[in-house]
Order: structure tokens, then C-alpha cells, then sequence
């Protein structure tokens, strides 16, 4: 419950290398899992999440060694995974829980997956029902909240649509799908981060493109990989913001994941009029991989809403707390889904810039900042609700601010940035 003061600072600068790309990284070791023979991960995420993807997979018979950001996973072969004696945890990691899940359908074993207090909130019938109709039988507490009891059976291909926009979801479908009889497909009208079929294919599986539809064809042979994990461009938009906010600043974040569908918060920023920059764009695994330089600059702020919303929305509490300083404000609309993340976004992000003295304006799907001209942001105590994005988004949003500025339970950044703070401390100019 450790608090952190953060005071203001006037400059950002120098070369910043990330953590692994946590999306990234929880599919190569359940990939990698599932393969036949060992896999090597380099730069791996630090992050609690993945360090719950690793103990669950240990759990279900994987062979795991760490040392530093190098993981080894001895792979059990597609059909080797073997009961749990205990339930595994996939403590505050929805990508940990719902993509185990898509697997733990296809077993032969029953398993039961709990999570943090947070993860128990959040809504798992989204995948229930694709993994059911596949013919696992799953229970759950009343309104499909975990734990999840996975009783694994033989499963049957299925053509899914995505109700809603979530790589989750699609993923759990596709991975349950290397255990079914025929093909499973899935389609979705809204992109969502594709990092689970380049990750198949990677390891040798075949995945087929048909329009918004991706399918996998059940009985694969995974083949083990040694692969370098991106640095996580999520992390790295705190230190974007920072940068675009404090004057003088000048950043270069190093072997930064430039995948299409988690790009479009720079392609937003840079709409805002954020001076981004690509240097030696190259391809890794699939992935594209880059280094991006960010100097300060004066922020138009907008509007984000619809389709644009999936492919920010972990970016979402960031781009708010950068409302105050944009000229126009930011308004954040059809975002739900932000309601239930690890915390309730919305409510959470809108909480705290009032805090700092922010003219906003909750609404059920999103929320409006005012900005410059509705004042200057005071330092404040911040109450990140145990949930590391708001925690990082409001360190930042407090660099900037007048006065110092206290974030409560500030160890909850380790949730995906372990080290963030010290790391920030190391960058900033006072
Ligand atoms: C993730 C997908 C997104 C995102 C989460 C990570 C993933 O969740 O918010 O942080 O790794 O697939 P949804 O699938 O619920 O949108």
C-alpha cells in the first residue's frame, strides 16, 4: 500500500527502453506451453499478469525457468497438459484468466481458474458462452463471474461472431479451438488487437483470412520458438504523454511494438498534433517492431468514440488525464467497456481529475474533460482504485500539475510496470 509523491517537473528526456509487450507475452507462453519441445522468450513482461500465466501454466504441467527477462518454457505437446492439484490463479489478469480458459475447455481434466478480488468483478460470461457452444461445460457464479469451473470435453468447431469488440474473447475462441474437431472461426466488425493468430502462426498453425474472419483448424503441431518479446507501446504512451506535456521534452522509446491494431493512439495523438516519429521500422515474429522519438508540443484534444475506442481502449485513462492540457478537451464516447476493466475506468479517471481540480462530466459511456482554458490541475492525493493504469496515467497528468501530487497504492503499476516509477524518476528533469 506503498503511497508515491510525485511533484512537478519541466522536462522528460533521453532513451527509454520497455518492458515486454504483456499481450505479447501471455500468448507466447501459452503458446510455448503447448508446443512440442522447449521454447525461449526474450524480454519477456515483467509484469504481474504474465507472472500469473506463468505460475498457472507450471501448475498444468509446463516446464518454466526464469532468469531476468529470459523465460523457458518446456512445452507439454498439444495434448500434454496434465490436472492441477490446486486452483489456479490468475490473480488480477483478465487476458491470463480468459485465455487459459479457451484452452483448460479443450482438456480432458477439470480445472477451476479464480482471480483477485477485481478479476472476480469482472464479466466472464462473454467467453462461457462461445467456449459452451463448443461443448465445454463451464460453471460460474451466478452472473458468470469467476471462479470458473472448467469441466475440459471433446470440442466441436464453431463460426463465432464477436458480440463485442475483445481480443479476449476472439482469442479464447481460436485457442480452444487447436482442440476441436474441424475448423473454428471467428469474425469481428470492430479490430481488435491481433497478436493471438500472429502468435499461432509463429508456432506453426495454420491460421485462414476470410474478410473479418480468422479460423484455426483443431490438432495442430506446435513447434517450440525462440522469440524476443516488443516493448510494450501501452507502457509506453505514459512516457508519450509525458513527453507531449512538459516542455523541452525529448524521448526515444527503443524496440517499441508497432502492430497496426495497437498503433491508432498514435495515430490519434499525432491528429492532436503530437510531433511522433518512426526510426528503423522492422518485422519480428510477425510482429512489427520500431523505435518512435516524441517531442512536447501544444495538443489539439477531441472526440474518441466508436470503432476507434477498441483499439485505444487500455490508452483510454491516459488520454483523459491529458485533457486539461489540450485546448479543446477531450470527450471519450461508447466506452462502456471501460466500466469494466480492473477497475471502473470511467468513474476512477473521472474521480480523480476532479481531484485535481478537472471540470469533467461522467456519462454512462464515457466521459468529457474540459481543457486549458478550464484551469491549471492542482496536485492531489489519488486513489487509483488498485488499478496500475490509473495509477501511471495520473503520476503522469501530475508532472504537470501545481503542487505536489500523492499516489495511494502506487504498487498496483506492477500490475503491468513493475519499476515504472523508478524509471520515471530517472527520465524527468526538474
Ligand atoms: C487484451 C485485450 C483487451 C485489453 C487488455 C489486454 C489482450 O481486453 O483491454 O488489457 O491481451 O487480449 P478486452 O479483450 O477485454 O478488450
Amino acid at each position: 500500500m506503498a503511497k508515491r509523491k510525485i511533484s512537478p517537473a519541466r522536462a522528460i528526456s533521453g532513451p527509454v527502453e520497455l518492458p515486454g509487450d504483456k499481450s505479447i507475452s501471455h500468448r507466447y507462453a501459452m503458446l510455448a506451453a503447448l508446443a512440442n519441445g522447449v521454447s525461449r522468450i526474450e524480454h519477456f513482461s515483467p509484469a504481474a499478469d504474465c507472472r500469473s500465466t506463468l505460475d498457472c501454466l507450471k501448475r498444468l504441467g509446463a516446464g518454466v525457468e526464469q532468469s531476468g527477462s529470459t523465460v523457458k518454457i518446456k512445452g507439454a505437446g498439444l495434448r500434454g497438459l496434465r490436472q492441477s492439484r490446486r486452483d489456479l490463479d490468475a490473480g488480477n489478469s483478465g487476458t491470463t484468466m480468459r485465455l487459459l480458459a479457451g484452452i483448460l475447455a479443450g482438456q480432458s481434466f477439470n480445472s477451476t481458474i479464480t482471480g483477485d478480488e477485481s478479476l472476480r468483478r469482472r464479466p466472464m460470461r462473454r467467453i462461457i458462452d462461445p467456449l459452451t457452444q463448443m461443448g465445454a461445460e463451464i460453471r460460474a457464479r451466478d452472473a458468470g463471474l469467476a471462479p470458473l469451473e472448467i469441466h475440459g470435453k471433446k470440442l466441436r468447431g464453431i463460426d463465432y461472431a464477436l458480440p463485442v469488440p475483445s481480443a479476449q474473447v476472439k482469442s479464447a475462441v481460436l485457442l480452444a479451438g487447436l482442440f476441436a474437431d474441424g475448423t473454428t472461426s471467428v469474425s469481428e466488425s470492430i479490430r481488435t488487437r491481433d497478436h493471438t493468430e500472429l502468435a499461432l502462426e509463429e508456432f506453426g498453425v495454420c491460421i485462414e483470412h476470410s474478410g473479418r474472419a480468422r479460423s484455426v483448424t483443431g490438432g495442430a503441431d506446435l513447434k517450440p520458438r525462440n522469440l524476443t518479446v516488443p516493448g510494450d507501446l501501452s507502457s509506453g504512451v505514459f512516457f508519450i504523454a509525458a513527453a507531449l506535456i512538459l516542455p523541452e521534452s525529448n524521448i526515444l522509446l527503443r524496440n517499441v511494438g508497432l502492430n497496426p491494431t495497437r498503433t491508432a493512439v498514435l495515430d490519434l495523438l499525432a491528429g492532436w498534433g503530437a510531433p511522433i516519429s518512426f526510426v528503423s521500422i522492422r518485422e519480428a515474429a510477425g510482429e512489427l517492431v520500431g523505435d518512435t522519438a516524441v517531442r512536447h508540443s501544444s495538443l489539439e484534444g477531441g472526440e474518441i468514440a466508436g470503432e476507434m475506442v477498441a483499439q485505444v481502449i487500455d490508452e483510454l485513462p491516459m488520454l483523459a488525464a491529458l485533457g486539461p492540457y489540450t485546448e479543446r478537451g477531450v470527450e471519450i464516447r461508447d466506452a462502456r467497456e471501460l466500466r469494466i476493466k480492473e477497475s471502473d475506468r470511467i468513474a476512477v479517471v473521472a474521480e480523480n481529475l476532479r481531484r485535481m481540480g478537472a471540470e469533467v462530466e461522467e456519462r454512462p459511456d464515457g466521459l468529457r474533460v474540459g481543457g486549458r482554458s478550464a484551469g491549471r490541475l492542482h496536485g492531489a492525493e489519488i486513489d487509483p482504485h488498485g488499478d496500475h493504469r490509473i495509477a501511471m496515467a495520473f503520476a503522469i497528468a501530475a508532472l504537470r500539475a501545481e503542487g505536489a501530487t500523492t499516489i495511494r497504492d502506487a504498487d498496483c503499476a506492477a500490475v503491468s510496470f513493475p519499476g515504472f516509477f523508478d524509471c520515471l524518476e530517472r527520465i524527468v528533469e526538474r
